[in-house]
């Protein structure tokens, strides 16, 4: 269920979804601070998996670096976005596969395949049944090799609050919020999307 309103919520925004990390300062630091910490602790280079990496920015900035990557993510329509973009990029000779599909089975990859696996965006935080987000950790732990880092972001529990404050203000200071832990956004098209806010115990 949960992969049908993901892919239904994206396909609905996938122009905006490519904006997303550049479209105001709060955004792009978002991407400036994880594109640091990928610089700084990713081997210099390798095979990268970049798991729900939508319409494919972190998939192009890495292969302009010069890693190879290989990009997954559930909605064709992101897919097709960043098929343009790798083009217009001139990085299509660095990205080897553009895979639909979903991070909780890679078995078309094999054991410790990557040398590097980045999940961002809080793509993980679009998989609400506890067993299948613990299958999706295991699934990308198996693809790295040994000793390679994984970078998993996910959408804290601190994004509740401007979650509320921009889209259902008048929920504020109500027992509602305080038991949240899955949102239910509804667009103005009444386009669904459920997700998850982690606590750091999480
Ligand atoms: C907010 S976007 C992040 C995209 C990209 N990682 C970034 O940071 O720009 C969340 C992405 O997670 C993808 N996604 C959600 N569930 C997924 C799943 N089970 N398998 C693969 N991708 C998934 C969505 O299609 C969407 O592209």
């Amino acid at each position: 269920m949960s992969k049908k309103l993901v892919k239904r919520y994206y396909s609905k925004e996938s122009i905006k979804e490519w904006k997303r990390l550049i479209q105001d300062p709060y955004q792009k630091l978002e991407f400036d601070t994880t594109f640091y910490f990928l610089k700084k602790y990713l081997p210099r280079k390798g095979l990268i998996l970049d798991a729900g990496g939508g319409p494919g920015r972190y998939t192009i900035e890495l292969a302009k670096l010069g890693y190879e990557v290989i990009l997954l993510d559930l909605t064709p329509e992101l897919l097709e976005i960043a098929k343009g973009q790798i083009k217009r990029a001139k990085v299509q000779n660095k990205v080897k596969q553009i895979i639909e599909g979903s991070m909780d089975n890679l078995s078309m990859f094999r054991n410790n395949t990557f040398d590097g696996v980045i999940c961002l965006g809080g793509a993980l935080s679009h998989i609400i049944e506890k067993r299948q987000r613990e299958k999706t950790m295991d699934e990308l732990i198996r693809v790295a090799k040994r000793n390679t880092p994984i970078f998993i972001s996910v959408i804290g529990r601190l994004a509740v609050l401007t979650t509320e404050l921009l889209r259902f203000p008048e929920e504020i200071g109500t027992k509602v919020l305080r038991k949240l832990e899955i949102l239910e956004i509804i667009l103005e098209d009444m386009v669904l999307l459920l997700v998850i806010f982690f606590y750091p115990k999480n």
